[in-house]
């Protein structure tokens, strides 16, 4: 205990002399603070001491996730058969059930290659930076700077919209039951809009007072997520009507207008993806995860697994018990899959049932989404990469959670849920900007990773290794991406106007304009990469 202690002192010496020469801003976050204000017991293994001694970072979380509570931790992060039914308005637009299965098939393959090439990456360096901190490491030295601050942005940019995005289906599928129950209800938009901002609320509370309970919780709802798959797969099985295969699987459709039905199901292909982004959740984690460098990694693709094949058989579900697609898509709940339950169980109480486990589960996803992009925000704060950097990098000592990162995460999901009020395809919208900018950044970060690998020197030592399939893994996984975020962008129907505008890649653009003019006038000088701080030689 002593010597582990003694070697601690050691370790934070060696950080804090290390960022020191020349380069004063980078040290605003943590160091100054002095002694941790972590209880040894959570400062992990000696391989955690060891990588964040290499990565430079103090240890200011607490290590208390292993491999089953963050599989816990991911799988509700991703909610990812419950969203597949929540997303299920975009294929039914363009693609219809045929494209839900084999796009998804192909979605699948694809992120799985994507997913390893990140897995590896986090056993070099697990850090909640995740892509930022490894572009910064691999990029071509003379781009790092830059290319690691677009990254760190597009990841931020992402995980903020994506919780924005899962508390908003919270609020509206809310509304969808109300909608459901009281044929007098009459629907307005900005309904919506307050009860996702009421959903953000709620995620404030266990993102702060129960933040210490979070594994505990991750774990009960990993339950749900098994057990809420059994009763809805089984339901629909049971009770609702047959379609023959020829029409699930191969009966393309195309109601979004579009020219070609290639193109339709290419832009269809936004509900699988959907499902099959974000995770890297569990990388954001990784400074309060045990043993690190090996945990995340499996826990990364673990969680990749498992939740494929669960979203699989939901996948296969749909496609073969459905019913009338038309009508599906033109529930008047807002939500296909509500209506799928309802003509399955002909019960107003059995189909709010089954929502209820959706919308609880998608409410715990909130959660857990607020969680990581949270630690997202602070972690680039910490290096200095957005304006606030210094009150955005604080900690609060008692709880040990990033209290002013968890504040804007969930300022910036009450704020984007406005824009429902004035456009129809919201969450078209929404998934889509999410979706684009964690892509771009996935795609950033393989690419840095693809040039030092043929570029050399050797890639750092890692404990979970793709081996010799790491070139072909990496260059697939690129392949399989830049189509995905052209098509993503797209509106789901044709003629557009303003209201039905597909407004991403304009809410992108924006971001990124902003983050340039940070990056001019401060960001330049603020911003360390933290390749800064890496010593892999010592
Ligand atoms: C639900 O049932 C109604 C009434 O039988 C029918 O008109 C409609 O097409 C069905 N919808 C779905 C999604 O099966």
């Amino acid at each position: 205990m002593a010597d582990s202690l003694h070697l601690d002192s050691k370790q934070m010496k060696a950080a804090e002399s290390s960022g020191t020469p020349g380069s004063p801003p980078e040290d605003i976050d943590i160091f100054d603070e002095g002694v941790s204000h972590v209880a040894e017991k959570f400062r992990g293994t000696s391989a955690d001491k060891r990588d964040m001694m290499v990565m430079g970072k103090k240890q200011v979380l607490r290590r208390n996730f292993n491999f089953i509570t963050m599989l816990g931790f991911a799988s509700t992060c991703i909610a990812s058969w419950e969203g597949i039914l929540t997303y299920l308005a975009f294929v039914l637009t363009d693609g219809g059930t045929p494209l839900l299965f084999w796009g998804f098939i192909a979605c699948a393959i694809g992120q799985t290659l994507v997913y390893a090439s990140i897995a590896e990456m986090a056993s070099m360096s697990p850090t909640a930076g995740g892509q930022y901190h490894w572009v910064s490491e691999f990029a071509p030295k003379r781009m790092r700077k830059v290319l690691s601050y677009y990254s760190g942005w597009l990841t931020a940019i992402g995980w903020q919209v994506y919780n924005a995005s899962v508390c908003f289906l919270v609020g509206t599928m809310v509304q969808g039951l109300i909608v459901l129950n009281d044929p007098t209800y009459i629907y307005k938009r900005w309904h919506g809009t307050l009860l996702s901002m009421s959903t953000t609320v709620f995620c404030i509370s266990f993102n702060t007072v129960f933040a210490s309970r979070l594994p505990i919780i991750e774990g009960m709802i990993l339950i749900l997520h098994v057990v809420g798959w059994f009763a809805i797969v089984i339901t629909l099985w049971v009770m609702a009507p047959r379609a023959d295969a020829h029409t699930a699987l191969l009966e393309f459709t195309n109601n979004g207008g579009w020219s070609s039905d290639g193109l339709s199901a290419m832009i269809g292909l936004l509900a699988p993806m959907a499902v099959l982004i974000g995770y890297d959740c569990s990388v954001h984690m990784s400074e309060e995860i045990k043993d690190a460098s090996v945990t995340l990694p499996r826990a990364i693709m673990g969680s990749v697994i498992v939740n494929i094949t669960l979203v699989f058989v939901i996948v296969t579900t749909l496609c073969f018990t459905i019913g009338d697609q038309a009508s599906a898509a033109a529930s008047a709940t807002g939500y296909p899959f509500i209506q799928v339950f309802y003509n399955a169980t002909g019960s107003l109480a059995g189909t709010s049932v089954l929502t209820a486990i959706i919308i609880v589960m998608m409410a715990a996803c909130a959660v857990s989404e607020v969680a990581a992009a949270s630690r997202q925000v602070w972690a680039f704060a910490r290096d200095g990469g957005l304006p606030g950097s210094v009150w955005l990098s604080r900690i609060s000592p008692d709880w040990n959670i990033p209290l002013p990162a968890v504040t804007v995460t969930l300022l910036v999901s009450a704020l984007i849920s406005l824009i429902n009020i004035g456009s129809t395809v919201a969450l078209n919208a929404i998934t889509s900007l999410g979706a684009i900018a964690t892509l771009i950044s996935y795609f950033l970060t393989i690419a840095c990773v693809l040039y030092r690998r043929i570029t050399g020197p050797e890639l750092p030592p890692r404990r979970w290794s793709l081996g010799r399939w790491g070139l072909i893994i990496n260059v697939a996984a690129l392949l399989f991406l830049i189509p995905l975020i052209f098509f993503l962008s797209w509106p789901l129907t044709t003629p557009v106007k303003a209201i039905n505008m597909n407004w991403s890649s304009t809410m992108l653009g924006g971001s990124l304009i902003i983050a340039t003019i940070y990056f001019l006038i401060w960001g330049r000088t603020s911003y360390v990469p933290p390749v800064v701080h890496v010593k892999r030689d010592v």
